[in-house]
C-alpha cells in the first residue's frame, strides 16, 4: 500500500538475513530514526562513501545507560560522512517541501495515515503509545 520496495518486521523478524536479501549489495544511505539492535547491522553492511543521517534513536531513549555508538576504524575504511539531523534546522524549507511534496499526497503517491487522539488530556496515552508502538499512523494530540 505504501509503495516501499521492502520492509522488516523488527519484532518478528531475524533483521540481519532479511536486511541481506532486501540489499544484497549493502548500504549508500541510511537515515537513523530508531538505535537499537538494527544499527550495527546496517552500519556494518555500509558500502564505502555511504552517508548515515542520525535524526532519532527511539530505541535508546528509556534506557538508563545509551548504546555505544559504532566503532569509529570502519569510518576510516569506508571513509563514511556521519551527521546528526535536527527538524528546527530546516523550519525555513517548510514552505518549499511542502509545495514539492503536497502534489504527491494529492496524487495517492505519498500515503498518509494518522493517529489522532483529542484534547491535552490525551497527551499522557499519546506518548505511551510512542514507546508501545500501538498507534497506527502518525501520532497526533488535537487541541
Ligand atoms: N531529529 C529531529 O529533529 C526529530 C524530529 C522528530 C522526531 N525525531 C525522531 O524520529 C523518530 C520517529 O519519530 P516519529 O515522531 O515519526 O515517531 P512515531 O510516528 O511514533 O514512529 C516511531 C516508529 O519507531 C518504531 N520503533 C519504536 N521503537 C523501536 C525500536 N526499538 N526499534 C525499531 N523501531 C522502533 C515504531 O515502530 P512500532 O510502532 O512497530 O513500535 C514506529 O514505527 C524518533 O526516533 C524521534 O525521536 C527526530
Amino acid at each position: 500500500e505504501l509503495g516501499f520496495d521492502g520492509a522488516i518486521n523488527y519484532r518478528t523478524e531475524d533483521p540481519g538475513p532479511q536486511l541481506d536479501k532486501l540489499a544484497p549489495k549493502g548500504f549508500d544511505l541510511f537515515f537513523e530514526n530508531t538505535g537499537g539492535p538494527i544499527q550495527n547491522l546496517i552500519f556494518e553492511r555500509m558500502n564505502a562513501h555511504g552517508r548515515v543521517v542520525v535524526c532519532g534513536m527511539i530505541a535508546d531513549y528509556n534506557k538508563a545507560k545509551p548504546s555505544p555508538g559504532p566503532n569509529w576504524i570502519p569510518i576510516i575504511k569506508k571513509r563514511l560522512t556521519i551527521q546528526g539531523f535536527t527538524m528546527p534546522d530546516h523550519f525555513a524549507e517548510v514552505p518549499s517541501l511542502l509545495a514539492k511534496l503536497t502534489p504527491y499526497v494529492m496524487a495517492g503517491q505519498i500515503k498518509h495515515r494518522a493517529h489522532v487522539l483529542e484534547g491535552l488530556e490525551s497527551a499522557i496515552e499519546g506518548l505511551n503509545l510512542f514507546f508501545t508502538g500501538e498507534n497506527k499512523g502518525k501520532l497526533i494530540v488535537k487541541l
